[in-house]
């Protein structure tokens, strides 16, 4: 068998490695190239926001107890998935998750479009005893966010550190996240209008059922209770006009 001019590559690993390169590269360019051409890769959708600064805290617990292993939050163009969790992500729908929760496994269903399909107390008892709802669940309970106060000393710092990398937070909500998340947690009415300025579409309430204390709770149910609620997909057309 005649290997003709291939075995020169072949017997030196110098030429194959340089030869790899070569090709490789051409592969990476025509991946990568297109994308400085787009004008973005992300496109700006109607409705999407920063989180309020509860919102927030809740993923940050949702980050901290590691609620990402076992859900996704990542709904695939695929027509069972559609069917089951609703429209699926675009991409700016995670644009100001930092970093994004879209997760590699799903021992639990995906929580993208979460927001409003329970109400405060299904997930209340949920999150204390996931079997108490749910009989065949494997999900572990977290029945001490309960208990736990919410600790929002740092929350302006917070916002700060998101606005470096990126997150459109204006120095009027640095300013407000102290007030602006005693009223989402229902402490505090006063601010209530400005704070939904600020906030379009939030929902504001006791989460957890608990009206004295702001707990862990309370963050984290205001977290999945917002989770794929800012975009209006009846509105949504996918042709661009929504787009801006
Ligand atoms: C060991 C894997 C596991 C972990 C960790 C886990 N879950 Fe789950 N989760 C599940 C499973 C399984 C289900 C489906 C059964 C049920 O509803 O309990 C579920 C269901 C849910 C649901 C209902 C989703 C729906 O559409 O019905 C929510 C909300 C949820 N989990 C939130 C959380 C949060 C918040 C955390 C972190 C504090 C968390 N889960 C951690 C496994 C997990």
């Amino acid at each position: 068998m005649s290997w003709g001019k291939h075995d020169i590559l072949e017997r030196s690993p110098m030429l194959m490695f340089i030869g790899i390169l070569i090709v490789v590269s051409i592969g990476g360019l025509i991946e990568i190239t297109p994308l400085f051409w787009l004008r973005s890769t992300i496109e700006k959708v109607e409705g999407m926001r920063p989180y309020a600064p509860l919102e927030l805290a809740g993923r940050n617990i949702y980050v901290r107890e590691g609620c990402y292993l076992c859900h996704s939050q990542m709904i695939r163009s695929l027509k069972d998935e559609v069917e089951r969790y609703g429209h699926y992500s675009l991409a700016a729908e995670s644009m100001y998750d930092h970093p994004f929760q879209w997760g590699s496994k799903r021992t639990g269903p995906d929580v993208a479009r979460v927001g409003g399909k329970y109400s405060d107390e299904w997930h209340r008892a949920h999150m204390i005893d996931p079997r108490s709802v749910v009989p065949e669940s494997v999900m572990p309970g977290y029945p001490f966010l309960a208990q736990r106060k919410l600790n929002y000393k740092d929350i302006e710092a917070q916002l700060k550190t998101s606005a470096i990398v990126g997150v459109p937070y204006t120095d009027e909500m640095v300013e407000n996240a102290k007030v602006d998340l005693e009223t989402q947690a229902g402490k505090n009415t006063a601010d209530l209008e400005a704070f939904l300025a600020r906030y379009p579409k939030a929902q504001a309430r006791t989460f957890d059922g608990n009206p004295n204390e702001i707990t862990e709770l309370d963050a984290l149910i205001a977290y999945l209770q917002m989770l794929g609620t800012l975009v209006d997909f009846a509105s949504f057309d996918e042709s661009g006009p929504n787009l801006r």
